[in-house]
């Protein structure tokens, strides 16, 4: 399958959580800033051409929950993919197999970074969602009919917009189904010496029912370096 290479690229309290009220301590801010320079930075040790997000993650940090403002009565939209083209060099691609997310513009910045952003979406997603991206000039690609064909969809990154080199950016639910896919070749995780014990807080990785089971994965040592704020960076191939 000619698809691109994907690392999986995540910060993390000393207990695996990578969201909660750690992340606001020096440890947690210094852990993000070492997370961003690794693979976001102007000497990034990644250097990536796009990330992909859950629909949760995309919520939680870009589209806040809106409701996407659907058109009252929108053309049919042609079959298949859609693509704008695009100057920026790096794209946002966020798993929405629905179509639920109420986007506002077509890019994205995170920190200094700005986005052109894609939907990954499958049948399930309404023509009039379809024809709200379209208005909004925002690529989307098709991939599966009730459920999502992850690997056609890494297939399409490469083929329609070129993505050799992607990052899978959490939340912990797509990057389990990714990696029990076998769909993903390395992981990173930088490691805050800080925590803040929420039980319900997601860990790096989450299984979810009807995505995901838990079957065992392992993980080959690649690196381990230390940073002065006492955060921990560890590099694993996935053993396929
Ligand atoms: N510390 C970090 O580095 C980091 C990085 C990223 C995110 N986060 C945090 O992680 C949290 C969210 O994580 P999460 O695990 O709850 O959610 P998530 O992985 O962001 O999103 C899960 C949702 O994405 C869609 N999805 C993911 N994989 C899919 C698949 N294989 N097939 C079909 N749909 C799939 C589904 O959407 P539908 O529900 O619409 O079907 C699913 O419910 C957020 O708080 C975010 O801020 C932290």
């Amino acid at each position: 399958m000619t698809r691109p290479y994907i690392f999986c690229h995540m910060q993390t309290s000393l207990d695996g959580k990578i969201i909660g009220n750690y992340m606001e301590t020096p440890e947690g801010r210094a852990g993000s800033d070492w997370f961003y320079e690794l693979a976001f930075g102007t000497n990034a040790h990644y250097k990536h051409q796009g990330w992909l997000s859950g629909r949760t993650t995309t919520d939680d940090n870009f589209t806040h929950y809106k409701k996407p403002n659907l058109p009252k009565n929108p053309p049919q939209v042609p079959d298949g993919d859609f693509i704008v083209p695009t100057r920026h060099t790096k794209y946002y691609i966020s798993i929405d197999p629905s179509g639920k997310l109420g986007w506002e513009t077509n890019t994205l910045t995170y920190r200094d970074t700005e986005a052109h952003v894609v939907e990954v979406l499958t049948d399930r997603a309404s023509n009039a969602y379809k024809a709200f991206l379209r208005e909004k000039q925002i690529s989307y690609v098709l991939a599966g009919k009730s459920s999502l064909d992850a690997g056609l969809a890494l297939e399409k990154l490469r083929d329609l917009f070129n993505l050799q080199l992607v990052m899978l950016g959490g939340g912990g639910v797509l990057n389990w189904s990714f990696i029990e896919q076998g769909l993903c070749d390395e992981v990173s995780v930088v490691i805050s010496p800080a925590a803040d014990g929420a039980a319900e807080s997601p860990s790096l990785f989450e299984t979810k029912a009807g995505l995901s089971g838990d079957a065992p994965v392992a993980f080959e040592l690649q690196g381990a370096e230390t940073n002065s704020s006492g955060a921990v960076w560890l590099r694993y191939l996935v053993k396929k």
